[in-house]
């Protein structure tokens, strides 16, 4: 109960938040999709449809050499994520996000989701490797952890030039984000909100405001079904990727 009131209080300090503490009030009275059940079919679904990270990309017309993000810029990474004294996320699939924005030379990119910021150092590195794109995270800290200033910890001073980080939940912030990027996004990360709601709100955005033969992915997709209904309704070209026993989801835009 008192963790319940601490973490209204921190909601109610952060006006910036509040459409997200809204949303989540709101959740309470709608259709939970989030069960176990649905998770193991999740689970299930991911791993039969689940190819070799080389073929997936494949699959979705991406072609080129593929290398990954280096060992010593996720050595520097990891010295700097040591400097943080708070225990946040792990990681998405950084040599997949570091190849496919290489190689599809991508010029505006969303990610939802920062926490230390490895997706974003991959993302951040294989753009200015491109010499050209800017990335726009959105990130909400996680209430009550005092994580605010580490934030983004693993992504070097030389390569924030290009990075726009919007403090805010999904709910403004992917709207934030995409006004900021003009509109338009070649490529898009989803690692924040994986409850079956919140992948409800950001999906449709985030997949409308793509162009043509953009590139949109998402961590987690064995949590609930939201990515295998999104996929299977709008008959979408995709692929599914294991990664440290969980799944990642591809989807090209024709
Ligand atoms: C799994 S971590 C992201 C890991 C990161 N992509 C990486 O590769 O290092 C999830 C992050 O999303 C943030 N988050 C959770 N719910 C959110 C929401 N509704 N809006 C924005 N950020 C959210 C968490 O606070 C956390 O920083």
């Amino acid at each position: 109960m008192l963790n319940k009131i601490l973490l209204i209080i921190w909601f109610i300090l952060r006006p910036r938040n509040y459409l997200h503490f809204f949303s989540l009030i709101k959740r309470k009275f709608l259709h939970n999709h989030d069960t176990v059940e649905n998770s193991k079919k999740a689970f299930e679904w991911a791993k039969v449809n689940a190819i070799p990270y080389a073929d997936a990309l494949k699959k979705l017309d991406i072609n080129g050499k593929l290398v990954g993000l280096d060992r010593d810029t996720i050595m520097e990474g990891q010295k700097l994520e040591a400097k943080s004294t708070v225990k946040m996320g792990g990681s998405g699939h950084i040599h997949l996000l570091y190849d496919c924005v290489r190689l599809l030379k991508v010029n505006n990119v969303i990610e939802t989701g920062v926490a230390y910021g490895w997706s974003s150092l991959a993302i951040l590195k294989a753009l200015s490797q491109n010499g050209f794109g800017k990335l726009y995270s959105v990130d909400m800290p996680y209430p009550r952890k005092k994580n605010e200033n580490d934030v983004g910890i693993v992504v070097p001073k030389n390569l924030r030039k290009n990075w726009i980080l919007i403090r805010k939940p999904d709910n403004p912030g992917i709207i934030s984000a995409l006004n900021k990027a003009g509109g338009e996004i070649d490529l898009c990360h989803y690692d924040s909100d994986k409850s079956w709601w919140g992948r409800y709100y950001a999906y449709p955005i985030l997949w409308k405001s793509l162009k043509s033969k953009g590139l949109f992915i998402s961590d987690d997709i064995q949590d609930n079904l939201y990515f295998s209904e999104f996929v299977r309704k709008n008959l979408l070209n995709f692929a599914v990727v294991e990664f440290e026993g969980k799944f990642v989801g591809l989807i090209r835009k024709e």
